[in-house]
């Protein structure tokens, strides 16, 4: 394409891409202005490399969508190179900024995309996965104490009118009423009350019963366990699972997927307050089980603990829980990639589609042998077995909960916040699984 330009614009613009060393590299950008009787107009031209994947065609987008933030109006032939979806997805996605509490924000001016060669029919699903993450990173980018556990009850309660969704929240009494002891172990330590969402998306004729289960923690001090000040700094990213099943439940009711799904989300801070729970202390969770305290940082078990088991009781084809789980998965995977834990076909299958999606997992075991680093002397479980393994030892603790239904886990702890701006990633909030859960959905809505 780039050749077509040069004997378009002449050596002029060759002489341009030769000078900022443009080699069609992913990730390289070029810049020219070409001066015509038309006017003058800027031209960007964004590396492919040969045989681009499509996340590898998302990412070009997003360089394109970052080059032209103060453009308007903008055509692109990107769509020519792989999937239209992935070229609003990368373009939208890139230029997502997170400015309301900037007093001079600087947002994106680009009004119209005008795509060449592109597949109409999917554009609109682009847009939706795209606003699905943004939403996600909104949620995700939020300031505790502008968003409780009772705030986002609401959000998931305005979104079931919007979109048809039911919607069901419980508060503090009826969680207590409903046995949520390991929520409410948790919440006991913060002045702000927990909640527990339950999202439904129940198409007519739906084909197939899945649940999602997202971590909430609004704010992880640690508790009584305090983690120290630098570790604090970015713990209100701790609801990242929690944001992605509800943006994942949005989408799914406006994509309106034939395929019934529950999205469940256990919201609360983890504080040292007055009544907080205490290293020693034993809980009973939504299941019966117990589990021994001995490091209240160790709270994401816990909450999901109670939302797996009331998935459970549901009876679904399959449960994933999402959730910013373990230090332990950032230290094996880094900040880039997230760690699926649990059924082999369905973490095959969440590998498979995030390699479309461009969300990276991989899979670590779920060792048998390992179960009993969790045994208490005095509860059924402890909820913690050291620095080793820990990613594992969490998961070990969560599969108590499912019982018989298959089911996988994503520590999504180190891509839940991208660490720099990058493609369509922006540094943040990422919203990582969004996409990758939808298109899942998706393809389990279709086969059946
Ligand atoms: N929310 C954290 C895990 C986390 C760490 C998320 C880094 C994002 C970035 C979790 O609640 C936690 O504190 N985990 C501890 C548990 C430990 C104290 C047993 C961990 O994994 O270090
Ligand atoms: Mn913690
Ligand atoms: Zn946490």
């Amino acid at each position: 394409i780039a050749a077509d330009l040069v004997s378009e614009l002449g050596d002029d613009f060759q002489a341009a891409l030769d000078d900022q060393e443009f080699e069609g590299k992913v990730g390289q950008v070029a810049k020219y202005r070409a001066v015509g009787p038309g006017g003058s107009r800027k031209i960007v031209v964004v590396g492919l490399c040969d045989d681009p994947q499509e996340d590898t065609v998302r990412v070009a987008s997003g360089d394109l969508g970052r080059a032209c933030m103060k453009s308007t109006d903008v055509a692109t032939d990107l769509a020519m190179f792989g999937p239209t979806a992935a070229v609003v997805e990368g373009f939208t996605m890139a230029q997502y900024r997170f400015d309301g509490y900037k007093s001079e924000p600087k947002p994106a001016l680009t009004e119209t995309l005008t795509m060449i060669g592109a597949d109409e029919g999917v554009i609109a699903r682009g847009e939706v996965l795209a606003a699905a993450t943004m939403r996600a990173r909104d949620l995700i980018n939020t300031p505790p104490i502008d968003q409780s556990p009772s705030d986002l009850a609401t959000l998931c309660e305005e979104l079931g009118v919007e979109t048809g969704m039911r919607v069901v929240v419980r508060d503090e009494a009826e969680l207590v009423e409903g046995r949520f002891g390991g929520l409410l172990g948790v919440a006991a330590g913060s002045s702000r009350p927990p909640r527990l969402v339950e999202m439904w998306h129940e198409p007519d004729g739906a084909d197939g019963f899945v649940a999602l289960v997202g971590k909430g923690i609004t704010f992880d001090s640690g508790g009584l366990s305090l983690k120290p000040a630098s570790s604090m700094e970015t713990m209100k990213t701790d609801m990242s699972g929690a944001a992605v099943v509800i943006s994942v439940m949005e989408a799914v009711a406006r994509l309106d997927l034939p395929i019934k799904v529950v999205g469940i989300t256990a919201l609360t801070d983890n504080m040292p307050g007055g009544l907080a729970t205490k290293p020693g202390d034993v809980l009973r969770t939504r299941n019966g089980k117990t589990i021994e305290v001995l490091n209240t940082d160790a709270e994401g078990r816990l909450v999901l603990a109670d939302g797996l088991a009331l998935a459970t009781e549901f009876e679904p084809d399959f449960i994933v829980d999402i959730a910013t789980l373990t230090g332990g998965a950032v230290v094996a995977l880094g900040e880039k990639i997230a760690a699926v834990i649990g059924d082999d076909d369905l973490a095959a299958e969440v590998i498979e589609v995030g390699g479309g999606t461009g969300e990276r997992f991989w899979q670590l075991p779920l060792p048998d042998e390992y179960r009993k680093l969790i045994d208490s002397p005095i509860a059924d479980m402890k909820n913690t077995a050291g620095r080793s393994g820990s990613a594992l030892t969490a998961a070990l603790l969560l599969a108590e909960f499912v019982g018989d239904v298959p089911w996988i886990h994503l520590d999504i702890a180190g891509p839940a916040s991208w660490p720099d701006d990058e493609g369509y990633q922006c540094k943040g909030g990422s919203g990582f699984s969004t996409r990758t859960l939808i298109e899942l959905l998706a393809t389990k809505a279709t086969s059946g």
